[in-house]
């Protein structure tokens, strides 16, 4: 049943104005990659191959990018170059890809609900491609996909952080299940150190029980005036089980510049130079 994943891609990416201007974020290279192809590549590893975009105006060049680029290939065919193609033709045989359209920019759980259309009455997984996520072993949507199969609850990732970042996140307070996994009790977008109910913030992977969209659309504006994803999972929450997983590994705010620049260099020190593609 835990097929799709969602990828809400409709944002401006102001911060990084103006290589953003003409072309989207997620289409950023992180050393010889687009941002949005790691996030896709973590939910094709997960077992989550129908891969569903919110996108906005501008937003094109994503969809050419898991498309074939008939004059390439033929222009490279049979040349040592055919190489530096392979990976993006294996997610593009292995994944299914489909798109809609966020007309207006109301927040991520306005994306999310604008996503409906392709997701339907089905669990599915959601990748924030801003956070860019690296573990040695199962990646970290992987990870919530076996928690989700386990448990069958809505499951959400965290990690700690300093208390002067928890004003940058949605944020969490929960009791401890098992090491590691909580069950949500409280939830808040974005607060003030002093409001915040502890410093485990939301990072950008979920696997989500259909029956959010409803809650979102009855979720009025939040933190910022914005339809907030945190806020329809705080009323979840109330009725079912949400969980919370610190996971395995390592993320990177690629959204922004410091957090992308990091990544940059991660990549390339320990994939890029070590033959990976
Ligand atoms: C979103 C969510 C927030 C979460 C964050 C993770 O915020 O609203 O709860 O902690 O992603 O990156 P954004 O960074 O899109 O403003």
């Amino acid at each position: 049943m835990l097929k799709k994943c969602l990828f809400p891609v409709a944002g401006y990416g102001t911060r990084f104005l103006p290589a953003t201007k003409a072309m989207p974020k997620e289409m950023l290279p992180v050393v010889n990659k687009p941002l949005v192809q790691y996030g896709v590549e973590e939910a094709l590893a997960a077992g989550l191959d129908e891969i569903c975009f919110v996108t906005g105006r501008g937003k094109r060049a994503i969809h050419d990018h898991f498309d074939i680029s008939y004059e390439l290939e033929h222009q490279i065919a049979g040349t040592d170059k055919e190489s530096y193609l392979v990976g993006i033709r294996e997610i593009i045989q292995r994944g299914r890809f489909a798109s809609t359209r966020q007309l207006e920019m109301k927040g991520l759980g306005h994306a999310i609900l604008t996503g409906e259309l392709l997701i339907g009455n089905q669990p599915f997984g959601v990748v924030l491609a801003d956070d860019l996520c690296f573990n040695e072993g199962p990646g970290v949507m992987e990870q919530l996909v076996a928690i989700y199969r386990r448990t069958g609850n809505t499951v959400i990732a965290i990690q700690e952080v300093a208390e002067e970042d928890v004003s940058k996140f949605g944020i969490v307070a929960g009791e401890e299940v098992e090491p590691g996994l909580y069950r949500v009790t409280d939830m808040v977008e974005k607060p003030q150190p002093d409001q915040a109910p502890s410093n485990l913030a939301i990072i950008g992977r979920y696997v989500l029980s259909p029956f959010i969209f409803e809650l979102l659309r009855h979720t009025p504006p939040g933190k910022n005036g914005e339809i907030q994803l945190t806020d329809a999972l705080l009323a979840l929450a109330r009725t079912s089980k949400v969980l919370a997983y610190k996971f395995q590994g390592r993320r990177f705010d690629c959204g922004s510049v410091g957090g992308f620049v990091e990544a940059t260099n991660h990549v390339y020190q320990n994939v890029y130079q070590r033959g990976g593609r």
